[in-house]
């Protein structure tokens, strides 16, 4: 057949509200054209994010009613603890109420004054978590994977090169950890191949530095590998996965990705006396280390979404619907970062709209004229979340490049919406010149993406 379907039938569901455009722009206006200010009732199709906005299976539901709440040694912290550790092989199981959690416990043992800390990308709360130890967080991905329009299979890969340049500059003493995200997120979900973690690691084993995964979406790598690199093709996507973590030497784990909860995190370590230390944070200041920071029932669910996650059928149909919206996108003439990654499209809003200068940012007027148009809510990745203004002298910095990202919560939303995604997003390209620029009126001093407030250039 070559229909692909959802694989799960729908027992349970949530109305959307549909608002009418005249409606749509009243709500817009007291959002002062800050889609994180509207409320999720008055959202058609909410692409904002895919981070714990999965839908949760029958089994997880009936895990989270058997979730066992005792302090010390419930049954559901054996049960995650023995998912994971088949997951992953590594022996020290750290549950976190989320992946940040887990960076900030990390990055406070490893981090600090004086130590540089390499990724391909690093999400902006791994940055954030390196910066506030005081340490430097440095991006090494290789050059195709910041070029929006250069097709690569693995776009995420950490250029080796770029690697051995760093240790050779700043000297491998002072570089704790090398990171590797999966799938690199802040380079548009993209992955890294199997070829490229076991240069990274034999380079980083030569110099006796660890290698850490940031593996939010480590199943949805492991599938890319399987589909885009020779040699995989016959392994099950759990086998990749596995051999994925084989590699690492730890890993940070949002589980509000590809762990298919609402919350949780997991951090793994396979050195004792570094888990001993993460161990007495985490008690500190998550929880004890049966439950860091969750619930039993939390714990339950994530076991049984580290499982469902690798389903070889659901794998399918994830990546495929999203490259589905990306390859008809692309059909309508719409410049996206190629080829589609694993959790979302990634608009590049500057090719979108020519005539709006980086100054009135592209990416925020085209958030809102999607969700003017059909109800969407995108998320800008551009000069509102990256700019930088010099408190001195007021001149501003831009980032590369200028993002709308479409992120696709799993397991929500069917082919149809989809469809009514492509359509709107086409139908907002037609008239494209209409878009108008914004300036800001109103701006916190830092994270200025979540409540700065905008108005429309006069056109
Ligand atoms: N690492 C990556 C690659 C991520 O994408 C995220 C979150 C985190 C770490 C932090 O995890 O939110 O559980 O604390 N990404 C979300 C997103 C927020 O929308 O991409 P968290």
């Amino acid at each position: 057949m070559k229909t692909i379907i959802e694989p799960f039938k729908i027992k349970m569901v949530e109305p959307i509200a549909l608002t009418t455009p005249q409606e749509r722009e009243e709500i817009l206006r007291r959002a002062h054209f800050n889609v994180f200010q509207i409320p999720a009732e008055q959202v058609i199709i909410d692409l904002l994010t895919d981070s714990g906005t999965s839908a949760m299976s029958a089994e997880q539901w009936a895990g989270m009613l058997r979730g066992d709440e005792a302090y010390a040694g419930a049954r559901s912290w054996f049960r995650f603890e023995r998912v994971v550790r088949e997951l992953t092989g590594i022996p020290h199981i750290l549950p976190t109420h989320q992946g940040r959690a887990s960076e900030r416990i990390l990055f406070e043992l490893v981090g600090g004054r004086g130590k540089v800390i390499p990724s391909n990308n690093h999400f902006d709360t791994t940055r954030a978590n390196i910066e506030h130890s005081g340490a430097e967080a440095v991006d090494l991905v290789i050059d195709e994977g910041t070029q929006p329009r250069t097709r690569h299979p693995f776009k995420g890969n950490l250029d080796p090169r770029k690697l051995e340049e760093l240790i050779a500059r700043v000297g491998a003493r002072h570089i704790p950890l090398c990171m590797v995200t999966v799938t690199n997120n802040s380079g548009g979900g993209q992955p890294v191949s199997m070829a490229n973690l076991h240069e990274v690691r034999e380079i980083c084993h030569r110099h006796a530095i660890p290698l850490f995964l940031d593996a939010c979406r480590f199943a949805e790598n492991a599938y890319l590998i399987k589909r885009r690199e020779r040699g995989w093709d016959s392994a099950s996507p759990r086998a990749i996965a596995r051999a994925m973590f084989d590699l690492a030497d730890g890993a940070t784990i949002s589980a509000k990705k590809d762990g298919l909860v609402n919350i949780g995190g997991v951090l793994l370590m396979r050195d004792d006396q570094l888990a001993e230390r993460a161990n007495n944070l985490l008690i500190l200041t998550e929880g004890f280390v049966t439950y860091g920071g969750l619930a039993g029932r939390d714990l339950e669910a994530m076991a049984q979404g580290f499982t469902e996650v690798l389903d070889e059928d659901y794998l399918h149909y994830r990546v495929r619907s999203v490259e589905y919206l990306g390859e008809h996108l692309l059909e309508a003439g719409v410049h996206i970062v190629e080829p589609p990654g694993g959790h979302a499209i990634y608009i590049d809003a500057a090719a979108f709209c020519p005539h709006i200068p980086q100054s009135q940012f592209p990416g925020q007027a085209l958030v809102c004229a999607l969700y003017r148009h059909a109800g969407i809510r995108a998320v800008e990745i551009g000069s509102v979340m990256f700019g930088r203004v010099d408190p001195d002298t007021g001149e501003v910095s831009y980032p590369p490049m200028e993002l709308v990202r479409l992120a696709v919560p799993r397991r929500v939303y069917t082919q149809s919406h989809i469809d009514y995604v492509v359509e709107a997003v086409v139908e907002v390209f037609e008239r494209r010149n209409t878009i108008r620029g914004l300036r800001i009126v109103e701006e916190p001093r830092a994270l200025r993406h979540f409540t700065a407030q905008f108005e429309a250039v006069a056109g």
